[in-house]
C-alpha cells in the first residue's frame, strides 16, 4: 500500500472493526481511499473486517489508541491524508458506571488523535461525535447550536469535550475538523448481544427469532434513525471533499419516528409476527430527538437516503438469510 506508485489517499480510521468503522472502511474504499484501520477489538468483531481485508488497499493494525505514542507512530509512518477517529468507549450506561474509563477512551484518546495529526501533518480529523451532546430539552428539532442545556452522561460530555479539543487543535495547527454528530445508527453488523444496544437491532433480533418485542412505556417516544450506510456516506463525504471549513453537524434524517411505529413496520415485514408485550416506561428514557439535518445539507451536500422502512427491509432480509 505505502509504495510511492500508489496516488490513492490513505485514511485512518480509528474503530474500524466496529459497526460504523466497518461501513466507513468499505465506503472509503469504493470512494477509491486506502484505508489503514486501526481497533483493540474491544466491541469490535473480525468478521466486520472480512470484507475489507480482501481489498488490497486496506490494511489492519491491531493497537490500543487510547495509549501514548501507540497512534502516532502509526500516523508518522502511514502518512494519512485524514484521520476518522470512530474508536470510543461507546456505551451511555458505561460511561456513567465507569466515568476514568469514559475519559481515558473518549477524551484522552481524542487528545491523542489530534496530537498524531499534529505531529504527521495531516490535514483532517472526521469526529465521531453523537446527538449525547444535547441536553434534555434542548430543542426540536435540535440544532448544533443548542448546546445551553449540558450533556447529562460522562459518554455525552466527553463527546463534546472532544469536539472542543479537536476544534482547538484545528484553529492552531491548520487541521480541518469535522465533528460528525450521529443520531441513532442502525443496521447490518450492530451487535444485538450487546445489553445497551440500539432499540432497532434489538427488535429485529427478535421478531427474526419468533419472539415478541418489548415497548417500554406508551411507545410513542421518537427517535432519528438513520441508517449505517447514510453515515458511512456522510464520513466519506467529509473526509474527501475538497474545500470543506472544521465545524459540527448533525448526522440524521429529521423525521422523527417512534418506537410503536418500528415494531409495526417489522410486523408487516416478518410473516406471523408475534404482538409487543408492554412493560412500564424506563426512568430518564428521553421522550422525544430529533435533529435538524439542514447544516450537514449544507456543509457536506449530505441529506439522508435510506427510509427507515427501506432499513428496516434490509435488516429483516439480512436475518431471513
Ligand atoms: N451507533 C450509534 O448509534 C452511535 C451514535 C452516536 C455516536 N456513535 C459513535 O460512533 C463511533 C462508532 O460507534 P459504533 O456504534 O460503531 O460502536 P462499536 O463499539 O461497534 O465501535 C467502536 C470501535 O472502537 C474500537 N475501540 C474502542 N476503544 C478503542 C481503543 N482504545 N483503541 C482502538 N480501538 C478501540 C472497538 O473495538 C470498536 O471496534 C463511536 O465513537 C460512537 O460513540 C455511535
Amino acid at each position: 500500500m505505502h509504495n510511492p506508485g500508489n496516488r490513492r489517499p490513505v485514511v485512518l480510521v480509528t474503530g474500524a472493526a466496529g459497526f460504523i468503522g466497518s461501513h466507513v472502511n468499505e465506503a472509503l474504499l469504493r470512494a477509491g481511499c486506502a484505508v489503514v484501520g486501526v481497533d483493540n477489538f474491544r466491541t469490535g468483531r473480525r468478521e466486520n473486517l472480512r470484507s475489507a481485508l480482501e481489498a488490497p488497499d486496506f490494511t489492519l493494525r491491531e493497537a490500543d489508541v487510547a495509549e501514548p505514542g501507540v497512534l502516532a507512530a502509526i500516523a508518522a509512518e502511514v502518512r494519512p491524508a485524514a484521520i476518522v477517529h470512530l474508536a470510543a468507549l461507546v456505551s451511555v450506561q458505561e460511561s456513567v458506571a465507569d466515568p476514568d474509563l469514559n475519559f481515558r477512551l473518549n477524551v484522552q484518546a481524542t487528545h491523542l488523535v489530534a496530537e498524531a495529526a499534529r505531529a504527521s501533518g495531516v490535514a483532517r480529523i472526521v469526529f465521531a461525535s453523537s446527538a449525547a451532546v444535547y441536553g434534555e430539552g434542548a430543542g426540536e428539532p435540535l440544532r448544533e447550536s443548542d448546546l445551553r442545556t449540558p450533556p447529562i452522561s460522562p459518554y455525552g460530555a466527553a463527546k463534546l469535550a472532544s469536539e472542543s479539543l479537536l476544534l482547538g487543535h484545528g484553529a492552531s495547527y491548520g487541521i480541518t475538523i469535522r465533528c460528525h454528530r450521529f443520531f441513532n445508527v442502525y443496521g447490518p453488523r450492530q451487535d444485538p448481544r450487546s445489553p445497551y444496544s440500539g432499540v432497532i437491532s434489538l427488535f429485529a433480533r427478535e421478531f427474526s427469532a419468533g419472539r415478541p418485542v418489548t415497548i417500554y412505556g406508551d411507545g410513542e417516544q421518537t427517535r432519528d434513525f438513520v441508517s449505517v450506510h447514510d453515515v458511512a456516506r456522510a464520513v466519506v463525504l467529509a473526509a474527501t471533499r475538497p474545500g470543506l471549513a472544521s465545524g459540527a453537524a448533525n448526522i440524521c434524517t429529521g423525521r422523527p419516528i417512534s418506537v410503536n411505529r418500528l415494531a409495526a413496520i417489522f410486523g408487516s415485514l416478518v410473516p406471523g409476527a408475534s404482538a409487543p408485550r408492554r412493560e412500564p416506561a424506563r426512568p430518564g428514557d428521553i421522550r422525544h430527538s430529533v435533529g435538524d439535518p439542514s447544516r450537514a445539507a449544507a456543509d457536506l451536500g449530505f441529506g439522508a437516503e435510506w427510509a427507515v422502512e427501506k432499513g428496516l427491509g434490509e435488516l429483516a432480509g439480512t436475518r431471513a438469510a
